[in-house]
């Protein structure tokens, strides 16, 4: 059991930079993060330079000095792997190691993850500094876990160069075999695209019109996000060898082309999280019409990172306020927001908040991104907010370990984000109807989960009553099957329109519409459109409610014992079904023709009896999360006035310790934290 995730506590950490203090404020720092209830911190993952400051020579006493003290103070270490900024002298001496646009322009030195995965030098020198790193500081007694790298595909996850072309290549050949193959699976005969030899394949390159061949590109993405696992496969294999028992591997960040599931699966012990909320608030991204959901949003991350790892923690929490010195610019976040945030972290789910960074960078392009201190390190509100942040969480303790609780779930995979973030009509219909259906969770208090198929197994799906699974464009007869298994054992499934009009490679199926899941639904697409500009509102009638279709119509009428439940009432699709039902086993599947809004998915949510699930013990304003952990109810406040809660029975308070009932008044930024 490691010791930040020991499922007994809520524990503290924050990102420190030895490196950019001068050492003697090393160890008063320390003290005062001790005192201010900080137990760990992560360090050295961008300083390479600290222990090979010249290719192939290696010291350690930077960080053993470091570490001395930490092991005199008591302070927990986790250590980062350097190789998110490749040092200047082994891309001035391996250029083939640095990462290329998709013009085939060099991203030089002067930044960070300026690499690519593939490059064999720079695979070679990462197996070289990560063994010999394990091999010093593998039996510190002040470390605890290690972090791999630093946010793996942030900054970009589009990888051109050369070494990424050799590798795509093999991984392509692994794959199919023969250029047959691929040339079938690419569909390359479309406009001429066959290729003869394995040498005439590349990463994708600059085209005419950005189009390159699309199931070109979606064996790319699975490419980027295969070499991206397996340069942190290397990494944790290594440091396997050299970690005490106990302790962890883990990496941070989430982002874009790199399946999650899969390699912290095969590489991590658990995953960990960076929560900005604050984007919500960044000058140039602001948006006044967000429908207050704003750093709420941060939920829906959260979501997906609980999907990744049941257990999780966040190595990066904000606590100041964001700012490269070339963008991003946005305020401090105000008293009590950083207390918000972190209870939105662990109210879905973290027992582990570090919060980035103790003090604010001096020098370099994050000089406004603030840490707990500024520049100077003097006492301030944020460092007195994480005092009252500690304090509080001792009071959480029995909220530590406890599994977040939903009922309804959306249904992903990977094979479709990724199609999705290549094929216009897959995101418009995806991006609509995942944000519907967060905010609709969200405004009618629904506890939400997001399982992805491609990582789940029967007896995880079993374990909700509803599942959305809203576009799945590309479907496969493996996932078909385990979806009518959930329905027959009595689950209710919803599929949104464009379901199962792909096979895996991206092509598009000669079957009737929706392919591989007709028989599960009883539907039959004889006609879909986008909805025209010019439609204006189309309605839909499902037994006296409206609907609003939104983006798309699939026209669906019944087969079989298929049911119309919905009909479309407007436009030329009026009259022609808008939601089908097959009720198969216990249970029943629905297929909608539309993508979703937020007000047709509450409706969904309402008439499928899964809406409010603890509406009889607490009344909630919608500007309020619910968010529920085994036995606690966290109400989260996102906005800076005060909100009124209802608090039908009488429920102990975890951060009061008072038992409250009756109208309770939330402040601004505040949680309440009760025992259901
Ligand atoms: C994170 C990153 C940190 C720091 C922070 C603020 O994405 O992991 O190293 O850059 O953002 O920009």
């Amino acid at each position: 059991m490691s010791t930040i995730l020991d499922g007994k506590r809520l524990v503290l950490g924050t990102c420190y930079y030895p490196e950019h203090w001068p050492e003697t404020m090393w160890r008063e720092d320390l003290q005062r993060m001790l005192a201010s209830g900080i137990e760990v911190i992560r360090i050295a993952e961008f300083a390479w330079n600290k222990t090979e400051p010249e290719e192939g020579v290696f010291t350690y006493d930077f960080f053993d000095r470091f570490l001395d003290l930490c092991d005199e103070a008591g302070m927990k270490v986790i250590f980062g792997t350097p190789t998110a900024t490749p040092p200047a002298w082994l891309t001035e001496r391996y250029p083939e190691v640095l990462n290329v646009d998709v013009e085939g322009n060099t991203y030089r030195h002067g930044a960070r993850r300026h690499y690519n995965y593939n490059a064999p030098v720079y695979r070679y020198l990462t197996e070289r500094i990560v063994t010999k790193l394990g091999e010093h500081y593998g039996q510190r007694k002040c470390i605890i876990g290690w972090q791999i790298d630093n946010e793996l595909n942030c900054e970009t996850d589009q990888f051109h160069s050369e070494a990424d072309s050799a590798a795509f290549r093999l991984f392509l050949r692994d794959k199919y075999g023969t250029l047959d193959a691929l040339n079938t699976a690419w569909g390359t005969v479309f406009w001429n695209q066959t290729y003869t030899n394995w040498d005439e394949v590349h990463v994708p390159r600059k085209t005419i019109s950005n189009s390159t061949n699309p199931h070109e590109v979606l064996d790319y993405t699975r490419f980027v996000s295969a070499s991206a696992r397996s340069f942190c496969k290397l990494q944790s294999d290594i440091l396997r060898k050299f970690i005490k028992p106990g302790d962890f591997i883990t990496t941070n960040g989430m982002f874009a082309s790199l399946d999650n599931h899969q390699m912290t699966r095969e590489s991590l012990d658990y995953y960990t999280y960076d929560s900005y909320p604050n984007f919500a608030y960044c000058l140039d991204a602001y948006n006044p019409d967000d429908r207050d959901l704003r750093d709420r949003r941060w939920s829906r991350n959260l979501i997906q990172v609980r999907s990744i790892s049941p257990e999780f923690g966040i190595m990066e929490q904000q606590s100041g306020a964001n700012g490269w010195n070339t963008r991003m610019e946005a305020p401090t976040p105000r008293p009590g927001q950083m207390t918000l945030w972190t209870m939105q972290s662990i109210a879905h789910g973290a027992d582990y908040v570090s919060y980035f960074r103790w003090r604010t960078a001096t020098m370099g392009t994050e000089i406004y991104w603030h840490g707990i201190l500024d520049y100077s390190g003097r006492e301030n509100r944020r460092l007195r907010e994480l005092k009252d942040i500690h304090a509080k969480l001792a009071k959480l303790a029995p909220v530590a370990g406890q599994k977040y609780r939903a009922k309804v779930a959306l249904v992903k995979d990977y094979d479709n984000e990724w199609d999705a973030a290549l094929d216009k009509w897959h995101d418009r219909v995806n991006w609509a109807s995942e944000s519907a259906l967060f905010e609709a969770s969200q405004r009618t208090h629904t506890p939400l989960d997001f399982v992805f198929i491609d990582h789940a197994d029967d007896a995880q799906l079993a374990g909700y009553d509803v599942l959305f699974y809203p576009h799945a464009t590309i479907m496969t007869a493996e996932r078909a099957d385990m979806l009518r298994r959930y329905v027959e054992q009595g689950g209710t499934l919803v599929f949104g329109c464009r379901t199962a009009y792909k096979d895996i490679t991206g092509q598009c199926v000669m079957d009737k519409l929706p392919g591989l899941v007709a028989d599960l639904t009883a539907a039959d697409i004889p006609e879909y459109s986008f909805i025209a500009p010019d439609a204006g509102k189309v309605t839909v009638d499902w037994n006296g409610t409206e609907l609003e279709a939104t983006v798309f119509a699939d026209l669906v009428e019944p087969t079989g014992d298929g049911v119309r439940e919905a009909t479309y009432t407007s436009d030329y699709y009026a009259g022609s079904g808008a939601l089908v039902s097959h009720a198969v086993g216990k249970g029943k599947a629905y297929y909608y023709g539309s993508a979703f809004n937020a007000a047709s998915a509450r409706v969904f949510l309402e008439k499928l009896g899964v809406a409010k699930p603890f509406g009889g013990d607490l009344e909630l304003p919608e500007t309020c999360e619910l968010a529920v952990r085994g036995k606690y109810a966290f109400v989260l406040n996102y906005k800076k006035e005060p909100a009124t809660v209802c608090v039908k029975r009488p429920m102990r308070e975890l951060l009061s310790g008072e038992t409250l009932q009756g109208e309770i008044s939330v402040p601004g930024y505040g949680a309440l934290v009760l025992e259901l």
